[in-house]
C-alpha cells in the first residue's frame, strides 16, 4: 500500500492543520496509508511517526497551530542530520512521498532531502510572512492578515480616544508583506518595510514627514496609526523615541505608544480562505505525488514562468529550486513582485494619508 508521509515545520502558521487533514483525508481516499510526523525536522530524524486516520485529523481542519507540532532544528540543516532523516523515510514501505509543508527554510530542507536522497518529496508554502515565491498566498497569511486589521482597528479606538501616535510591529522576518497588505486594510497612515532598505535617517525623516503633516494642517488628525515590518533595521523603540521629539516640534499635545504584536498574529482559527487555499494545495500536492512529481512546491496562483498544471485550476507546481531563487530574489528586492509591491504601496500611501 502507497505511504504518504505529512510534515509541518518552521514557524505554525494557520491552516497548516487543514493542510495534514486534507492531505490525509485525499490520501485515505486514494487508497494511500497516512504517517504523521510528529514534531518536524526533529521528529522525522528521531523516526517519530504515527499513523492518520479520518479520525486523527477531524478536528484538526478549523484548528490554528499544527497538531503534529513543529521544531526549529539545527541538527537537520548538518548533512548527518538530514542522513538520519532519509534513513527514517527509506524504512518506510512503499513511500509515496513526503509531503513538507512550512515556510522558506522547510522547502530548503524538503529540497536537500530530495537531491541529497533521492526521496520523493512535495511542499507546500505555509508562513504568515508570505515570503515564499511562486505562490501569491502562502497558507496562513490571510488569517495573519485579518488579525492585523482588527488589532489596528481596536488600537485606532484608543489612539482617537487618547489623541495617540501608535508605532505597531507586525511579525514578518525580512518581508514587509504583512505590514503592506494589513496597512492597506487598517488605513495606516505610513507603512515602514525592509524592502525599501531605507537608512535610519530615512526612516526617521519620513515619520517626521507624515507626523508634521497630519497636525500641522488646518483640521489636525486625531490619532496616527504606523505599521512597521519586523524586518525593518531600526528598532520599534528607537523610531518611537523619534517620534516623540517631532511631535515635540509641532507643539500639538499628542501622545505616542508603541505595541508588537507578535506571535498574537500566528494563532487562532484559519480563515475561510486559508482553509480553502490549504485543502486545495493540498488536494493537488498529494495527486501530484502520487503521479511521480518530486522535489517541487504547489503554488497557489504561482505567476512565476515555469510553472506546471496541476488537477486543480489555481494551483501550479514548481522545482523547488525555482522556488529557493525566486524567494531570493524577493527578499532581495529585485524579483517582479516585490516591486510591483512596493509600487502599490506608493500609490495608496498618498491616498490613506488624507
Ligand atoms: O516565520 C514566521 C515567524 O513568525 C516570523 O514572522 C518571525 O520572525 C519568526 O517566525 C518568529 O519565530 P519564533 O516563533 O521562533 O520566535
Amino acid at each position: 500500500m502507497p505511504t504518504l508521509a505529512i510534515l509541518t515545520s518552521g514557524g505554525d502558521a494557520p491552516g497548516m492543520n487543514t493542510a495534514v487533514a486534507a492531505a490525509t483525508k485525499v490520501g485515505l481516499a486514494a487508497g494511500c496509508r497516512v504517517l504523521g510526523v510528529r514534531n518536524g525536522y526533529k521528529g522525522l530524524m528521531a523516526g517519530d511517526l504515527v499513523p492518520l486516520d479520518a479520525e486523527a485529523v477531524r478536528d484538526a481542519w478549523r484548528r490554528g497551530g499544527t497538531v503534529l507540532g513543529s521544531r526549529r532544528s539545527e541538527r537537520f540543516r548538518t548533512a548527518e542530520g538530514r542522513a538520519d532523516a532519509a534513513r527514517v523515510l527509506s524504512a518506510v514501505d512503499d513511500l509515496a512521498g513526503l509531503l513538507v509543508v512550512g515556510g522558506n527554510g522547510s522547502l530548503t530542507g524538503a529540497h536537500l532531502l530530495a537531491t541529497e536522497h533521492d526521496l520523493p518529496v512535495m511542499g507546500l508554502p505555509a508562513s504568515i510572512d508570505n515570503d515564499l515565491a511562486c505562490t501569491s498566498l502562502a497558507i496562513g497569511v490571510d488569517t495573519a492578515l485579518n488579525t492585523i486589521v482588527e488589532a489596528c482597528d481596536r488600537i485606532a479606538d484608543t489612539a482617537r480616544s487618547h489623541k495617540r501616535v501608535f508605532l505597531v510591529e507586525v511579525m514578518g522576518r525580512e518581508c514587509g508583506f504583512l505590514a503592506m497588505g494589513a496597512g492597506i486594510g487598517a488605513s495606516a497612515d505610513a507603512v515602514l518595510v525592509p524592502e525599501r532598505f531605507q537608512t535610519r535617517r530615512a526612516l526617521l525623516d519620513e515619520l517626521a514627514r507624515v507626523v508634521t503633516d497630519a497636525f500641522s494642517r488646518e483640521t489636525p488628525r486625531d490619532h496616527l496609526l504606523i505599521l512597521k515590518a519586523e524586518g525593518v533595521a531600526v528598532t520599534t523603540a528607537d523610531l518611537e523615541a523619534h517620534l516623540r521629539e517631532a511631535l515635540d516640534t509641532v507643539d500639538a499635545d499628542v501622545g505616542v505608544r508603541a505595541t508588537v504584536l507578535g506571535h498574537l498574529v500566528r494563532g487562532g482559527s484559519p480563515s475561510r480562505m486559508d482553509r480553502l487555499i490549504a485543502a486545495r494545495l493540498s488536494h493537488a500536492a498529494v495527486h501530484s505525488l502520487l503521479t511521480g512529481a518530486t522535489d517541487q512546491m504547489c503554488g497557489w496562483d504561482g505567476r512565476e514562468p515555469g510553472g506546471q498544471a496541476t488537477v486543480d485550476p489555481r494551483v501550479t507546481r514548481y522545482d523547488l529550486q525555482t522556488v529557493l531563487e525566486q524567494t531570493e530574489r524577493l527578499l532581495d528586492g529585485s524579483h517582479p513582485s516585490t516591486k510591483g509591491r512596493l509600487k502599490l504601496l506608493d500609490a495608496v500611501a498618498g491616498v490613506l494619508a488624507l
